[in-house]
């Protein structure tokens, strides 16, 4: 028996887009669309295009650049939800649409007040209603791990015959243990009798840390795809991280006799990407994208891996984008020597973006000796970044000091376009220098800003390091992102309340 291709779904722009912190503005959601694509991924769900204009408008503009990967819109068994997720993704070069209805006891009788038979009229009127609109229709019977099985055989027998493709079985609570989950795909195989014409699907959430397990568990009983999100984001706990399922398939080939098409050595930059616009940090300890994932402490694991590195490495750092040798480039270093970096660690950039690299590198080789693949990864989202964010604020130059009993003074000169301000005269009412900065800020803008988080961390390793800064502001009852890198931790900072102040104005 050949190999079976397993279908990636990747969801990060809907269930990712979920997660509490996560949300994304368009360009931002155009940017990781992208990623996606060049990562192989073969379905990119990319919103849920009647919630809100927004979302409907990031939808068709990712199905109107998006190329090889299925454009996908949700929409709940509803003729607006159909009509506006068919509208949004018609553009695209390949639309799926998405319909959804709950199927289990729970939801069937508080959230949707529905009889079983109500149900299955439901599910074959409005997967009938998408298959006129739209030629690749998927199915999900949402909360499918807490319905009766015979139930869920009938319904998936219903929206199979009305003409989804797909029909997805969801874990939407993270309910499932993984020999149960993939009994209910073998009992859906075995007893829906046109499940032939479709292919399962499976949508694990990660409530009790088994999203994976269960996703795994169902690719083994059959299920053909998997749907999931870098860095595993997602409602509450998250969803089954993308990374993992890819890995896991090539790693243990043997065993599942599966493959994906997506191309792993994008795996780490696309984790990097989702998490710098997101400011949802990796854990250091995820599997496949953080950075421990490769790393061995102990000296009998050193030492193993020195006489042979496969005495306690499963997979290789470099077919998931880490690179080999951490330590890079330098002040020597010309454009072809970063080019080959960029193109290593996994990005695709134009000229245009590769200039505005080499000018930031080089600024940063002033400043820094020993130039990282962490060093080169931030300066690369930084110009990413200020591509998708209406730059409104810069920052044009400050100076800070605070001393041991003595009140922090700052002032700061910002620029908007040709306006450009300054505090005027030092500020010495902040509790410490990022506070002062705070404060300046607020005074220069002109905004009533309250900061709600604010933390930094380092970028590679050394005295010289740079330092991440992200920051969460409150503007009007809503909250506001930034982030920004810089070898001087103040500078950064500005830097990032600048960043969320721009994306206000945005
Ligand atoms: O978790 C869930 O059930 C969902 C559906 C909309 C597929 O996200
Ligand atoms: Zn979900």
């Amino acid at each position: 028996m050949s190999d079976r291709k397993i279908v990636i779904f990747d969801t990060t722009l809907r269930d990712g887009e979920q997660s509490p912190g996560a949300s994304m503005n368009i360009p931002e959601k155009l940017e990781v669309a992208q990623m996606l694509s060049a990562l192989g991924v073969d379905v990119i769900e990319a919103g849920f295009p009647v919630v809100s204009p927004g979302d409907f408008e990031s939808v068709q503009k990712i199905a109107g650049v998006v190329k090889g990967s299925s454009v996908c819109a949700l929409a709940r068994c509803k003729d607006r939800d159909i009509e506006a997720a068919w509208e949004a993704i018609k553009g695209a070069e390949r639309p799926r649409i998405h319909v959804f209805l709950a199927t289990s006891p729970i939801h069937r009788e508080y959230k949707l007040r529905m009889t079983k038979e109500q149900v299955l009229e439901n599910t074959a009127h409005f997967v009938k209603k998408a298959v006129s609109l739209c030629p690749d229709i998927e199915f999900s019977a949402e909360d499918a791990s807490r319905t009766e099985i015979d139930f869920l055989c009938e319904v998936v027998e219903v929206a199979i015959r009305a003409g989804a493709k797909t029909v997805n079985i969801p874990d939407t609570v993270g309910y499932a243990i993984p020999n149960q989950f993939a009994e209910y795909i073998r009992a859906l195989k075995t007893n829906v009798p046109n499940i032939d014409e479709a292919i399962i699907s499976v949508h694990c959430h990660n409530d009790l840390g088994l999203a994976m397990a269960n996703s795994m568990a169902a690719i083994e009983a059959g299920a053909g795809q998997v749907e999931c999100t870098i860095n595993g984001l997602g409602e509450r706990a998250g969803n089954c991280a993308l990374e993992e399922v890819v890995m896991a398939l090539k790693t243990r080939h043997e065993y599942f006799k599966a493959y994906t098409d997506v191309v792993t050595r994008r795996l780490v930059p696309a984790s990097c990407l989702v998490s710098g616009i997101t400011g949802l940090d990796v854990p250091r300890n995820k599997a496949i994208v953080g950075r421990n994932a490769f790393a061995h402490e102990s000296g009998i694991h050193q030492d193993g891996m020195l006489k042979n590195s496969m005495t306690y490495e499963i997979m290789r750092p470099e077919d998931v984008g880490f690179q080999k040798t951490d330590l890079v480039l330098g002040k020597h270093s010309g454009r072809a020597a970063l080019n080959d970096k960029v193109t290593t660690l996994g990005y695709s950039l134009d000229q245009d973006q590769l200039n505005k690299l080499f000018e930031e590198f080089k600024v940063l080789t002033d400043r820094k000796k020993e130039i990282y693949d962490a060093d080169i990864r931030a300066l690369v989202q930084q110009i990413l970044l200020k591509e998708v964010t209406n730059v409104s604020w810069t920052l044009e130059s400050y100076s800070s000091t605070s001393a041991t009993g003595k009140k922090p003074t700052t002032s700061i000169k910002l620029r908007r376009g040709d306006f450009v301000v300054e505090t005027q005269s030092e500020m010495t009412t902040g509790d410490g220098p990022v506070d002062g900065i705070f404060l300046a800020i607020c005074q220069l803008t002109g905004l009533d800003l309250k900061c709600r988080e604010y933390r930094v961390h380092s970028v590679s390793v050394g005295h010289d390091a740079q330092g991440k800064v992200d920051v969460v502001i409150e503007f009007n009852g809503q909250e506001f992102r930034g982030q920004a890198t810089s070898t001087d931790c103040i500078e950064a900072s500005i830097m990032a309340f600048l960043d969320a102040v721009n994306r206000i104005a945005a």
